[in-house]
């Protein structure tokens, strides 16, 4: 029996990864978020009502599980306290259930005012981020100044810090990109109304991951994001600022990757993109806008359109090495019925000579071609299907050649946004 899972992206994020936690935290007594800040965006449906999340792990809709905000997330006060409270709003009490590492990095607003003002003075060059602060937040915590939960705890000595800090990026603020400066007064309004809300929830979080793992709690670590966009092995720059691969869920998190009993990869049936950066297999077309249409593809952050695109091979068996990957979990399939014929990207054409793995450089894969092999769509719905045995002939087929390009086991297929629209061909957690 598996103990404990990671369940992640291994495209370009929004595989639909707040579901399957949803779904896989029926068997779960810990849901962990270990990287990321509320960038992420998962939604999860239940009967009539969608809640999305971006801060709080999505096991929070069950009653009995713990939810844990692990040290590897930089976190926003004002962010968490309103997704707490429209859960509240929605009769879910977080009370008791919601922990967070003291260790967290916050998002501060200087860092929301330097991930804007330097998007918008990259004007085409844009890496096109969610405008959180997340890039920022991560700096200051590489460069050892950023304010941490637990700081609050002394606040005479957290405000002493916030005006170092904050005078350091003012600077860079008005010097650099003719911005209005900060004041020192309205922030650390800000980290006393955090510390009211948030110290009470806030402990040396590992310890209570480690008491559940050596008591034999089933634990789920809750990936965001996607492979893709690892700031160390994605599509650098274009990439968030956070490892988002499994070996992130036991940094994030305060444990050793001995503790990882089994890797879930998430992945669409096609490809998507939201924000710059290169994307060999994006459609352009009227298929492209079909998936986009039909799969409701804006970002559950930003609104933003998201770039649609083929399944990409070449792409996905990188995130299948980075991730070690147990099995795979094969999303949105019933976006693809009713198409004609269903094209997967094997290789790619880089300057005359056909390549089988992705380029490290964005600037080479961006002059990738893909080289497609084509299969036969199908024409029935498949539509919350929980049955394998319940598929077209030519979906399995294509499921099926998925699985023997990427040498992983597809052990879930979703079918539909709600909870219960999926096929079960092995549950992690067995
Ligand atoms: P940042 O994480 O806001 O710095 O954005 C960096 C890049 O990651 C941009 O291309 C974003 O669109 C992308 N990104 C960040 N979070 C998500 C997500 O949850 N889903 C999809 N893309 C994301």
């Amino acid at each position: 029996m598996t103990g404990s899972i990671v369940v992640l992206g291994t495209q370009w994020g929004d595989e639909g990864k707040g579901k399957i936690v949803d779904f896989l935290t029926e068997r779960a007594d810990m849901v962990v978020r270990f990287q990321g800040g509320h960038n992420a965006g998962h939604t999860l449906v239940t009967g009539d009502t969608t809640t999305v999340l971006h801060l709080v792990p999505s096991g929070i809709l069950h009653e009995s599980v713990q939810c844990v905000i692990g040290n590897g997330v930089v976190l926003s006060g004002e962010a968490l306290i309103g997704e707490i409270d429209t859960l509240a709003k929605n009769g879910v009490d977080t009370t008791g259930r919601l922990h967070i590492s003291e260790s967290c990095p916050l998002i501060m607003p200087y860092h929301v005012a330097l991930d804007q003002a330097r998007e918008k003075a990259a004007g085409k060059a844009a890496i096109g981020t969610t405008g959180r602060g997340i890039g920022p937040a991560y700096e200051d915590k590489a460069a050892r100044r950023s304010i941490r939960l637990h700081d609050l705890r002394d606040m005479p000595k957290c405000i002493e810090k916030l005006n170092a800090v904050l005078d350091f990026h003012n600077f860079v603020l008005q010097n650099y990109f003719d911005q209005k400066p900060l004041q020192p007064a309205a922030v650390a309004e800000d980290l006393h109304r955090w510390s009211e809300r948030l110290l009470p929830m806030s402990s040396d979080a590992s310890l209570l991951l480690h008491d559940a793992l050596n008591s034999g709690k089933k634990v789920l670590f809750e990936g965001a994001q996607g492979a893709l966009l690892d700031v160390d092995h994605g599509t650098y720059p274009f990439v968030t600022s956070s490892n988002t691969l499994a070996g992130a869920a036991a940094t994030g998190s305060g444990c050793g990757p001995a503790a990882i009993d089994y890797v879930l990869g998430i992945s669409k049936a096609y490809t998507t993109r939201v924000g710059a950066g290169p994307f060999p297999t994006e459609l352009f077309d009227e298929t492209g806008e079909f998936l986009g249409k039909r799969g409701n593809e804006f970002g559950a952050t930003t609104g933003r359109k998201r770039r649609c695109g083929w399944f990409d091979v070449v792409a996905m068996k990188k995130a299948t090495q980075l991730n070690s990957l147990t099995g795979m979990c094969l999303t949105k399939l019933d976006v693809m019925d009713g198409l004609d014929t269903i094209a997967i990207c094997t290789a790619y054409e880089l300057d005359g000579q056909k390549i089988t793995t992705l380029p490290v450089s964005a600037e080479a894969l961006d002059r990738c071609k893909p080289v497609y092999e084509e299969m036969p769509g199908w024409q029935e719905s498949t539509a919350g299907l929980t049955r394998f045995s319940d598929l077209p002939a030519a979906a399995v087929s294509y499921i099926e050649r998925l699985e023997k390009l990427l040498d992983v086991p597809i052990d879930m297929i979703s079918t539909g946004p709600e909870r219960s629209q999926n096929i079960v061909r092995k549950n992690p957690f067995d």
